[in-house]
This record gives C-alpha cells, structure tokens and sequence, in this order.
C-alpha cells in the first residue's frame, strides 16, 4: 500500500511539472501505458497473498481512475495555454485599415466601343446587332466578293463544321441584314462586334478584334456626307484637329473606296514600330455602298446611294491612349484593365 501512495505522489508531482503534450504522453507511457508503473502493480496483484488482493485491487483501480482524470485536465490545461499563446503572437491588429476590395473597371474595348456608340448616336445613327457566325453568303457573296475572287485571300477565316458558315471576318455582312430588314427605309445605324481572321499576329493584327460597321443609306447619300460623318467622329474621339489622312482603296463591296488614318500619338507622328514608321495608323475603311450591294439589300442603286465604313475600335484605343501593342486587349492582363480608363 505504501508503494502505491509513493507512486501516486511522485505520478502527480511528475504530471505537474510536464509542460508540453509530449511530455504528458511521456507520462502516459510511464504510469498508464502497458508497461507503466501502474499497470505493472495491477498485473502483479495475484501474486500477492489471497487477503490483500481485494483492497490493493480497489486502491490500484482508484489510482487508475484519479491518474486518468488528473492527465486529461492537465492535457486540457496545456491545450489551453498553447492557443493563449498562439492567439497573444498571432493576434488581429483590429486598428490597421482593411484590404481595399478592387472594383472591375469596363475593359478599354468596351469602353471604347461605348464612346464610339455614344458620338455617332448624336449623329442620329442606332446601333444594331448582327451575328458573328455568318455564312459564307453574306460575308462574301452578297458583298460582291464571289467564290473565287481575289479578296477572299485578304480574309481568311475560321470554318465551321457546317459547310458555308464560317466566323464573319468584318461586320460588313450586316450591312446584307440591316437593308435588308429596313429597306426601303432609309438607314443609319453601327454595327459593332467582334470579328475573325486567320493573320499572322503582330503587334496590330490579333485573330479577333472588334469592328463597328456604319451604313448610311438614303436619297442623295453622297461622298461628302462620308467625309463630314468621319471627320466629325475624329473630333470628337481624339479631341479637335488630330490629323486625318484619307487614302484612296479598294473594296469590292464600296466604290469609290478610302482607307483613312489617324496620326500616330504613340510618336506624335514621328514613326513607331506601331505606325511602321510612317506617322500614321489606319484605322478603318469606308466608301460609297456599291450599287451590286445596294441591290442585294433590296435598294434600287439608281434610287439609293449610301455610304459605309468599318472601323476598328482597338485601334482607336490604341491611339487615344497610347497602348503599343493589340495583344494587350485581350491577354486579360489585370494591370492594363486598371491603367486604361
Ligand atoms: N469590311 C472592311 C474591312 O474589314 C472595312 C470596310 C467596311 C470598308 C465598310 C468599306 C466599307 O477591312
């Protein structure tokens, strides 16, 4: 019985001083685990005489019972001073300021696109939607580009599974949807979308960019109307009196045909690797509805003349803000959506 108190005394003065879980598994093992001191005195209790047994039995069990529950609370106690500790190191400054949520800003496309609507809106021009997967018919056929023509080479595009429907490569093919859903009214509208082509990838060519068609179609449309409508949208887009440089092109579905550009503000026209050192960026092509056009809207060409245009709003991005290089828009970029705009 002796050896039983000494071991209770010297059990719990031991689990007093354990101060890590470790130790107290330590411990564990010691008094409680199959080898322990306890359960040795246990397993020896049918050596000792008969009349002993039953009081050593209870007083060991006793023992058992009082050692458990003393290595539990300590455990707890441990456990608990550890998260003090843990939460007094690692505490929450609730004074420092939070982290600032980052608000989405509209992508530089977009906005552009926007402001593009929003200056020939005052024009009088509405925009209207058109689809990007087209047929072959529409984006080339009616447009006076027929199977075969050299023009075809210029758009190369992407091909669907289904024969004659292809990815639109310009959004001229809704000029076909809009004559024909408006004629014989007279049209002023934009057609903005996004558009396709198989090109090599520079620095201004990407495999898909946007376009905004405008088609203006009416009696006595002519030439000078085209002029004035786009020297008015550069005012506006680029501030009074950026230069515009109207050149002289070719398109099958316009006659007569420009090419017009902006002078380049990434050099201030002094040559870039962006305006290939000419000081100007072509920003969109436009002319005179071809009468085969009009026709194939449903508009009598001795009647009706109108005039089109297709512009690219990634590059007016560019020169309004100065972005060097098209892959900008679209390689998702978190640091160039929060620079523009
Ligand atoms: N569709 C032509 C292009 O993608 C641009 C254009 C539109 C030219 C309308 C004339 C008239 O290059």
């Amino acid at each position: 019985m002796q050896a039983l108190e000494e071991l209770q005394t010297r059990a719990q003065e031991e689990l007093t001083a354990a101060e890590t879980l470790e130790a107290t598994e330590a411990w564990f093992r010691d008094y409680l685990g199959r080898n322990g001191a306890l359960t040795n005195f246990l397993r020896g209790l049918s050596d000792l005489p008969r009349e002993q047994r039953p009081e050593a039995g209870r007083a060991g069990n006793q023992l058992k019972n009082l050692l458990e529950t003393a290595l539990h609370t300590r455990q707890e106690a441990i456990r608990q001073q550890e998260m003090e500790q843990t939460l007094a190191a690692e505490g929450v400054d609730v004074t420092m300021p939070g982290r600032r949520p980052t608000f989405g800003k509209i992508h530089p496309s977009n906005q552009t696109l926007r402001e593009i609507a929003q200056i020939f809106g005052q024009m009088g021009f509405q925009v209207y939607d058109s689809p990007e997967v087209e047929t072959d018919e529409n984006n080339f056929g009616l447009l006076n580009i027929p199977p075969g023509h050299p023009a075809r080479d210029m758009w190369d595009t992407f091909y669907t599974t289904t024969p004659g429907v292809i990815l639109r490569t310009h959004t001229s093919p809704g000029q076909i949807h809009a004559m024909r859903e408006y004629c014989p009214e007279p049209i002023r509208v934009i057609l903005p979308g996004k558009c396709y082509r198989h090109e090599d990838v520079s620095a201004r060519y990407d495999m898909m960019f946007h376009q905004v068609e405008g088609l203006v179609v009416g009696r006595n449309v002519t030439f000078s109307d085209l002029k004035g409508t786009l020297v008015n949208f550069a005012n506006q887009m680029f501030g009074e009196g950026r230069s515009l440089r109207f050149r002289k092109s070719y398109f099958p579905f316009t006659e007569p045909s420009v090419e017009v550009d902006a002078g380049c503000v990434l050099c201030e026209a002094k040559g870039c690797r962006i305006c290939k050192n000419t000081g100007w960026l072509e920003i969109l092509g436009a002319g005179m509805v071809h009468p085969i056009v009009l026709q194939n809207g449903g508009y009598d060409p001795a009647v009706y003349s109108g005039f089109a245009f297709g512009m690219g709003p990634e590059r007016i991005a560019m020169l309004k803000y100065g972005i060097d290089d098209i892959r900008y828009f679209f390689t998702n970029d978190v640091r160039f959506l929060e620079r523009v705009g």
